[in-house]
């Protein structure tokens, strides 16, 4: 199949390219690489020995979207394209609405225009807010969302709802991720952070090459067994292997809305991504408590039954692969 993928040099969309790619399908990627660089691609070409077609666009352009569209026979989209970090969509509200909605509403528009009915939409385990049970399934409640970040996954979600009860060509695979770290195994790939690190793992990996000074656990007050917040950490490449998974049941289904969490099905602390880093990685990490971060959950993690029976996958790697494979990422880059 050729498929397009919004979003397809950054973290989450290269490993997908590469999964897409090795899984013998085109991938055609979009990006304006506000959160990538272009040498993500010859990454990917040195991993597949294939290049993927790229264009420089703004998924709100659908001018230049539609022209890609004309030219390539899109038979699916993967859409990762958005902004994702929590604190700055506080400080910066419109640029998340108009990027992530604003984004999906052009990509959506300009595939009904050439009759391509088929997407799988990056989601976020964020529309779950502060789950009552865990692990936590696809019919959780939705929570009011923490942020306005959050609030646009929400929003995102029920657009695909709607466009798919509107139109009984449509079908729709949402995948709600849980926290995604890890790099490519050949370390030619990975997370690229712009600026201060947002992210846990991404930020350990930079107090331990030099890089940050040391690492502040926000909070170890909560009410779990070591204080610290519990996450469900998946690599990337397991989840990467989940969008072709999905993409493969849509194209073998009629009209079809799914919903998927896609998570490993088991809840670590920040305590426990400390120990098993300093395990794998044999070192000494700096590090001290601070306070607990504004819009923090206690604890979630998924219920990922569905996404194994109904895709055929299961996440393969562990944590302590993950953060081998982060910290050799992080090595490399810094060559
Ligand atoms: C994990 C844990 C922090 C940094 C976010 C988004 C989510 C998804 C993944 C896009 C928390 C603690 C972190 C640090 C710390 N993004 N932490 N010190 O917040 O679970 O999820 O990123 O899809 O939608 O909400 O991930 O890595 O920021 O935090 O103690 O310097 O690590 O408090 O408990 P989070 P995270």
């Amino acid at each position: 199949m050729n498929i397009l993928v919004t979003g397809g040099a950054g973290f989450i969309g290269s490993h997908t390219v590469v999964e897409l790619l090795e899984a013998g399908h085109n991938a055609i990627i979009i990006d304006d690489f506000r959160n990538s660089t272009p040498s993500v691609i010859d990454n990917i070409e040195k991993i597949t020995g294939k290049r993927p077609t790229l264009y420089k666009i703004d998924c709100n352009n659908t001018t230049e979207l539609s022209a890609v569209f004309r030219k390539e026979k899109i038979d699916g989209v993967i859409h990762f394209a958005a902004d994702k970090a929590v604190g700055e969509s506080v400080k910066n509200p419109l640029k998340y609405y108009k990027n992530n909605i604003g984004g999906l509403v052009s990509v959506t528009e300009v595939m009904k225009e050439h009759n391509c009915n088929t997407l799988v939409f990056s989601s976020s385990c964020t529309v779950y807010g502060n789950p009552e049970v865990v692990p936590v399934s696809e019919s959780a409640s939705i929570q009011p969302a923490h942020s306005p970040y959050g609030y646009t996954k929400q929003v995102c979600e029920r657009l695909i709802q709607d466009v798919y009860t509107s139109d009984n060509s449509f079908k729709a695979s949402i995948l709600r991720y849980f926290n995604p770290i890890g790099a490519h195994p050949s370390g030619l790939i990975g997370e690229l952070p712009i600026g201060t690190p947002n992210n846990l793992v991404p930020y350990i990996t930079q107090t331990a090459i030099g890089i940050r000074e040391e690492l502040t656990v926000f909070g170890n007050d909560y009410n779990t067994p070591d204080g610290s917040c519990i996450r469900d950490y998946i690599h990337v490449v397991d989840l990467a292997k989940a969008h072709v998974k999905a993409l493969e049941k849509l194209s073998h289904s009629e009209h079809i809305l799914d919903i998927f969490n896609i998570g490993t099905g088991n809840g670590a602390s920040v305590y426990d991504i400390i120990k098993t880093f300093e395990k794998v990685t044999d070192s000494k990490l700096n590090y001290k408590v601070g306070k607990r971060r504004e819009g923090d959950v206690e604890r979630v993690y998924a219920d990922n039954k569905k996404a194994i029976q109904e895709l055929n996958w299961k996440p393969k790697y562990t944590i302590d692969d993950a953060l081998m494979h982060a910290w050799n990422w992080e090595q490399n880059i810094r060559k």
